[in-house]
C-alpha cells in the first residue's frame, strides 16, 4: 500500500487533466462572464460551515466543489470588466509558472535550497532596475506586494539611516522623533509601515497636492523647515510614482535634491505606476527615479503576474544585509561554497517561495516589446474612457493622469451638489449586485467619485464602453 499523499502515477495524470479543463474553462469566453456574482456574506460564509475532516474524499469531488464553491463564484479578476482597485488580469505564462514552481516547490531563502530560483531573483531584480531607468546595477528583494515592498523600503531606511545609533539593537528608545514627509495622496501601507516600525503615524507629514495630485513641492519645504526648527530629525521623504488614487507623479527629481539638501533618505512608492517608466511616451515623468535610495515596485499589478510579487529595490544591495541580517548557528554558510546569496540574510523572511520565476518566465515569453505595449494599451484606454466621458452629458470627467486611472461621476442631467453625490454613493453597492462590471469609488478634493483603473490586457475600447452601458442601466433601475 502507498503509504504517503501521493496519488497513483495514473490518478495525479487523470486530475491533472481535470484542473487543466478547470483552467480552460475559467479562461474562456472572458467577456460574456459577471465581474462580480453578489452572494451575501452570511451565504458565502454558510458553504464552508463544515467540520474539521476526520476521513478524506476523493479528490475528484474535491475539485468539483471548488469549481462550484470557488471558481464560479469569484471575483473574475481576469476577465475585462475588472475596473475596481488596481488589479490586473494576470497572464496566462505566469499561471503557468506558479503550477510549475509549485511543483518543484523551491525556498528561496537559502541559495542551496533553491540555486537556480535565487539567481533568477537576482537577474528579475537588476531587470527591474533596468526597466524602471532605477538603475541596473541596484540590489533588490521580492517580497509579497506593494505594502511589503514600501515597508522594507522604509525598514531599511530607517535602519540604515539611524545605523550609527545601533537602532537595531537599541530600539526607538530614547531617540528624537524623527519624521516622514509624503503627499496627502500617499498610499496607506505607508501610514501602516509607520505604525508598524514604531515611528508612529503622528510623524508623518502629510503635504498637500496640487490640482493634478502631486505633491506640493513648497508646503513640502515648509513643512521640513518647520519640523527642524522644532526639534524634530526629518529623516526621509516618501515620493510616489503613480498614486493609487489618480496615477498622479510626483516631482521626483525635485524630492531627491530636496532630499539631499536636507539629508533625508529618499524612497519611492512605484508599486502601482513604477513599471511603466520603461514607457518611452511617459518617461520623462520618472525623471529622478534614479536618485531615489529605494524604490517599491509590484509585478503582480503593471506586469499581469498573478498575485503575489511585490519587488523592492535599493541602490546597495548590501544595506539589505546591513539590515537584516541575523545570525544563526542553522544558517550557517561557512561551510558552504562562498559567493551565494542567502535571501533570508537580505529580507525579514526565512522561507520564502519563488514568487521570481513567474517574472522571468513572463518577461521572456512575451519580451519588453510585447508587455510595453499592453501597458501603453492600458493608459490609451484610460484616456479613452476619459473622452468618452466628457463627450456624454450624462457623465463628469473627474481626473486623468499619465499612467491607467480615470475617475468620473454620472450625473445624468443633475446639477444639484447633493443629489449627485448621492446617486454616486448609491451606484456603487447597486453595481455590485449587478455584476456584469466591478468598479469601486474614492474620494478627491473632498469629492466622491467613481474611480476606474485600467491595467488588464483583456481589456479594449469595446469593454470600456460596456462599462459606460451598465452604469447607464444600473442607474435607471436605481430607484
Ligand atoms: C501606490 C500604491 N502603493 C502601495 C500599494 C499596495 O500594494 P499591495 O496591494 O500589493 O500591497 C498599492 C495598491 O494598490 C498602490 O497603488
Amino acid at each position: 500500500m502507498n503509504n504517503t499523499l501521493d496519488f497513483s502515477p495514473e490518478q495525479f495524470q487523470k486530475l491533472l487533466n481535470k484542473t487543466s479543463d478547470l483552467v480552460i474553462h475559467q479562461l474562456s469566453d472572458l467577456e460574456s462572464k459577471k465581474a462580480y456574482h453578489f452572494h451575501p456574506q452570511k451565504e458565502v460564509e454558510s458553504w464552508f460551515d463544515e467540520p474539521l475532516p476526520k476521513e478524506g474524499m476523493n479528490p475528484e469531488e474535491v475539485i468539483d466543489l471548488f469549481k462550484e464553491l470557488v471558481m464560479d463564484t469569484a471575483t473574475n479578476n481576469v476577465g475585462p470588466y475588472m475596473y475596481a482597485y488596481v488589479m490586473t488580469g494576470g497572464s496566462q505564462m505566469s499561471l503557468l509558472a506558479e503550477k510549475l514552481t509549485a511543483t518543484i516547490n523551491q525556498n528561496v531563502g537559502k541559495w542551496h535550497l533553491g540555486p537556480a530560483a535565487s539567481e533568477i531573483e537576482k537577474r528579475v531584480v537588476q531587470w527591474a532596475g533596468e526597466l524602471t531607468t532605477f538603475g541596473k546595477d541596484c540590489g533588490g528583494v521580492m517580497v509579497s506586494g506593494g505594502s511589503a515592498a514600501n515597508l522594507a523600503g522604509l525598514t531599511v531606511a530607517r535602519n540604515i539611516f539611524f545605523e550609527k545609533e545601533n537602532i537595531r539593537e537599541k530600539g526607538l528608545f530614547g531617540m528624537k522623533p524623527f519624521t516622514v514627509y509624503a503627499s496627502t495622496e500617499v498610499h496607506g501601507c505607508v501610514d501602516k509601515s509607520l505604525m508598524e516600525l514604531g515611528i508612529g503615524t503622528n510623524q508623518l507629514r502629510k503635504i498637500p497636492v496640487n490640482e493634478d495630485f502631486t505633491i506640493n513641492l513648497d508646503d513640502l519645504k515648509a513643512a521640513i523647515k518647520q519640523d527642524k526648527s522644532a526639534g524634530f530629525t526629518p529623516f526621509c521623504v516618501v515620493g510616489t510614482a503613480g498614486t493609487v488614487n489618480t496615477g498622479a507623479i510626483d516631482d521626483l527629481t525635485a524630492l531627491a535634491s530636496i532630499a539631499k539638501e536636507h539629508d533625508m533618505w529618499f524612497h519611492i512608492d512605484g508599486a502601482y505606476g513604477g513599471l511603466p517608466a520603461c514607457l518611452k511616451s511617459i518617461q520623462k515623468e520618472y525623471k529622478g527615479i534614479e536618485l531615489a535610495d529605494s524604490l517599491a515596485l509590484d509585478f503582480h499589478k503593471w506586469m499581469y503576474q498573478t498575485f503575489e510579487a511585490g519587488c523592492l529595490l535599493v541602490n546597495d544591495f548590501s544595506i539589505l544585509q546591513r539590515t537584516y541580517f541575523k545570525q544563526a548557528s542553522y544558517l550557517d554558510t561557512t561551510l558552504e561554497e562562498q559567493g551565494r546569496t542567502n535571501f533570508n540574510e537580505h529580507y525579514f523572511q526565512l522561507t520564502r517561495n519563488a514568487k521570481a520565476i513567474k517574472v522571468w518566465m513572463s518577461l521572456k515569453t512575451y519580451g519588453m516589446k510585447k508587455l510595453k505595449a499592453m501597458i501603453q494599451k492600458d493608459i490609451v484606454l484610460a484616456h479613452y474612457l476619459g473622452e468618452q466621458i466628457e463627450k456624454a452629458d450624462d457623465f463628469e470627467l473627474k481626473s486623468t493622469s499619465h499612467l491607467a486611472v480615470t475617475s468620473f461621476r454620472y450625473t445624468n442631467g443633475l446639477t444639484d451638489e447633493k443629489a449627485i453625490d448621492e446617486l454616486n454613493r448609491k451606484l456603487i453597492p447597486a453595481l455590485e449586485k449587478d455584476g456584469r462590471v466591478f468598479i469601486t469609488g474614492t474620494t478627491l478634493h473632498n469629492q466622491f467619485v467613481i474611480r476606474a483603473c485600467l491595467i488588464n490586457h483583456r481589456m479594449h475600447e469595446g469593454t470600456v464602453n460596456y462599462l459606460l452601458k451598465v452604469i447607464r442601466e444600473v442607474a435607471a433601475n436605481l430607484n
